[in-house]
């Protein structure tokens, strides 16, 4: 039964990641850390980093490109471009606008959204309700991040724990049955504090008091977040379950954000499912915020690991406080 007048799914997706590796030894030298820490407290060994030269939108227009040709559509097909991230080229225009112009696709409109880590589910969310009308036909959907650009290289409690990537769906009509069977999106403003960057917008502009004072990099109560998070994951994943109309055991795999391995077993345990149903690569990218959940997709997709008929839940949670969860039943 589609939701809307039209089935919604994802018919291609594709991923890019940096080139450049930082292990944790790496960043032994840089600050008071160690391999093994990391390791325990996080699950993370290495994380890519952009080059100097590259932006979000670059590693966004690798991702789509993958993406359309995994769909096997062109640039021309696509009606908009819909892409989640906290850290866009510049405040406007928009990097979506940046991405349209890279791949030349000229009929499609195109916007950015902001959930922080949650980005990634609410622009799919965003991008089945234009096809369930019937409004739009295709829309590339892309989460894509520059962590390291708004990363304290100084504070260990964070920056051992991010990377930048971007991963890319392409979003269109599917054969009823198949695709969104439901979501389930959250917000909670109360928790702003507990994870923000507090400059460099309307509330305070940067002055060389803000730079001084790392004003422009990730502020994060590690701990607050951690609980909301074990709490949130299987929550938002059991109320798209719900909204479904199925159960736990319904779930063939799990995507979920990829912030921290305590935090995803954590939501497995919960949620019943054995680690083998469930995806994780945070121990080579560490946490790229909107473009986690897109990136452990394509990696899950490409390598076999989801099949024709799966119930594929993807949960996410992040700043905001935001979380959502997306089912789909898998249709290649
Ligand atoms: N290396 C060595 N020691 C460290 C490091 C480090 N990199 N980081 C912190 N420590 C120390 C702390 O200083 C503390 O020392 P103390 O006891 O002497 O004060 C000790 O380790 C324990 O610190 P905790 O913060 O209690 O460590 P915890 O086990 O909670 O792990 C972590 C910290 C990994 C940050 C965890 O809290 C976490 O994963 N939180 C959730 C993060 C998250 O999910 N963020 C998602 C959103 S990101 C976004 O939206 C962009």
């Amino acid at each position: 039964m589609a939701i809307g007048l039209y089935s919604a799914g994802i018919i291609g997706t594709g991923s890019y990641l940096p080139e450049k590796v930082i292990t944790n030894k790496d960043l032994e030298q840089i600050v008071d850390t160690s391999n093994e820490w990391i390791v325990k407290r996080t699950g993370i060994r290495e994380r890519r980093i952009a080059e100097d030269c590259q932006a979000t939108s670059d590693l966004a227009t690798n991702a789509a490109l993958l993406a359309l040709e995994d769909a096997e559509l062109t640039a021309k097909d696509i009606d908009l471009i819909l892409i989640a991230t906290s850290t866009p080229d510049m405040p406007f225009p928009s990097t979506a606008c940046i991405v349209q112009h890279n791949i030349k696709a000229e009929n499609s409109a195109a916007f950015d959204l902001e959930a922080a880590c949650s980005g990634f589910i609410y622009a799919l969310n965003t991008a089945h309700q234009y096809i369930a009308t019937g409004f739009y036909k295709n829309i590339l959907v892309i989460g894509a991040e520059c962590l390291s650009r708004i990363t304290n290289w100084k504070d260990r409690r964070t920056c051992v724990l991010f990377g930048d990537g971007a991963g890319a769906a392409v979003v269109s009509r599917v054969k009823n049955g198949y695709g969104f069977l439901s979501h389930y999106l959250g917000a909670d403003g109360s928790g702003a504090a507990a994870l923000n960057v507090k400059a460099g917008g309307s509330r305070m502009p940067a002055t060389l008091e803000t730079i001084e004072q790392n004003y422009h990099t990730i502020y994060m109560d590690g701990s607050e977040v951690f609980k909301f998070a074990v709490r949130i994951m299987s929550t938002a994943a059991e109320e798209a379950l719900r909204l479904a109309g199925l159960e736990k055991e319904s779930i063939d795999y799990l995507i979920p954000h990829q912030a921290n391995i305590r935090i995803i077993e954590n939501a497995a345990k919960r949620l019943n499912l054995s680690m083998a149903k469930v995806f994780f690569n945070i121990d080579k990218y560490g946490n790229m915020s909107a473009a986690s959940i897109p990136v452990a997709l394509d990696e899950a997709v490409k390598s076999g690991k989801i099949k024709k008929g799966d119930n594929v839940c993807l949960v996410g949670f992040g700043a905001g406080l935001t979380w959502g969860s997306s089912i789909l039943k898998w249709h290649k």
